[in-house]
């Protein structure tokens, strides 16, 4: 008893009678021309210190150094002495980001780098926490009890590898401008510097932020956000199943986290090897597929979610190989746009 919408609107959602209505993720589907996506604009910036306390200021923002062509760094370093780890316990939710700017669509970067690699995805599901509250949807994550149990019985191994990227971080950028890096410091992943961008995706006027790892010295450079520099790092490629890994899946994320906000450059240090700069090369994924994907997500979004309510949260969620589905909860533990936010006066 449910018809496909796909053949009259090119849509990928299907409604039943009972009102459950659930988004495929073939990628098949999603295989259309490229959807409109404006060059994202640069409308604020902000800075979460040591103690992740905000600044509307751009304090943390740091400054790329060439390494030059054979760098020695020790991602190691420091991992038992010199490291001060964001509590991942605390959720942050949406706060940062709850700057009271026009748009429909207001969610972190993240959550949309999770959206464009559905279509791809075949080991990681994800749950979305979506209100709406005088007009804008607003996206923010729940972490599901696969990622939960995942991050709780992390092993001291890969622990360890998470803190060799933000050492990495660390010896490729300096605090100030006529500085050098300096890899004798504390790493502290408290700290941020978020661009926060507007930008339009086919009918979504979105409004979001993501964390810039640092930015080109030179000054004359074009302005935010086409002088930020990502930084990534991966393991050496020795083998081509490793360079089809990379391809086929590193790549995509790389590619998807920085075309969002339009930061054009991505730096990859390759472990145990001299550091690579790599530009948008891709292949065996399609950015169309992501782009159409997300698009109707939002799509699907904005039909869903229909009472204008925040103590009322639509919970999206989704699994690999199955259809993104939905349920509502009202005044329950979801509930994520605090009390601050929906009084008439904000500070
Ligand atoms: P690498 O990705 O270079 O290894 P980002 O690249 O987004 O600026 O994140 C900086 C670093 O945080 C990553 O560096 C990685 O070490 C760690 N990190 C971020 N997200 C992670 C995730 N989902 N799982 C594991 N590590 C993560
Ligand atoms: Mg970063
Ligand atoms: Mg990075």
């Amino acid at each position: 008893s449910h018809h496909e919408h796909l053949s009259e609107s090119g849509q990928s959602y299907k409604s039943y009678a009972t009102s459950l209505q659930t988004l495929s993720t073939k990628k098949e589907l999603y295989e259309k021309v490229f959807p409109l996506y404006k060059q994202p604009i640069e409308v604020g910036c902000f800075s979460l210190d040591s103690e992740r306390r905000f600044f509307n200021d751009k304090r943390q923002l740091r400054f790329y150094t060439d390494p030059g062509l054979n760098p020695s760094f020790d991602l190691r370093d420091g991992f038992k002495d010199r490291y001060v780890k964001r509590d991942e316990n605390v959720k942050e939710k949406l706060d940062h980001i709850l700057s009271a700017l026009d748009a429909d669509v207001v969610t972190w970067r993240g959550h949309l780098t999770k959206l464009l690699t559905t279509p791809y995805e075949s080991r990681e599901g994800w749950m979305f926490a979506v209100s709406k509250f005088r007009g804008t949807v607003y996206i923010s994550e729940v972490e599901t009890e696969a990622a939960r149990r995942d991050r709780e019985n992390r092993t001291e191994r890969h622990s360890e590898m998470m803190y060799w990227g933000y050492k990495f971080e660390q010896y490729m950028c300096a605090d100030d401008i006529d500085c050098s890096p300096d890899p004798s410091g504390v790493v502290n992943t408290n700290e941020a510097f978020c661009t926060v961008v507007q930008t339009r995706l086919a009918d979504h006027r979105l409004l979001f932020s993501g964390e810039v790892d640092c930015r080109v010295r030179d000054l004359e450079a074009p302005g935010p956000p086409a002088c930020y520099v990502e930084l990534k790092t991966s393991v050496e490629i020795c083998t081509p199943k490793q360079r089809s890994n990379f391809h086929r899946f590193k790549l995509l994320k790389w590619w998807a986290q920085s075309f969002l906000p339009g930061v054009p450059q991505v730096v990859a240090g390759f472990r145990d090897h001299d550091g690579v700069v790599i530009k948008g090369e891709y292949n065996c994924w399609k950015p169309t597929v992501c782009m159409n994907f997300c698009n109707d997500f939002l799509t699907f979004v904005k039909q869903v979610v229909s009472e204008d309510n925040p103590s009322v949260v639509y919970l999206f969620s989704w699994e690999p190989h199955r259809d993104v589905a939905y349920t509502i909860h009202r005044d329950s533990q979801y509930c994520f746009l605090p009390e601050w936010y929906r009084l008439p006066r904000r500070p």
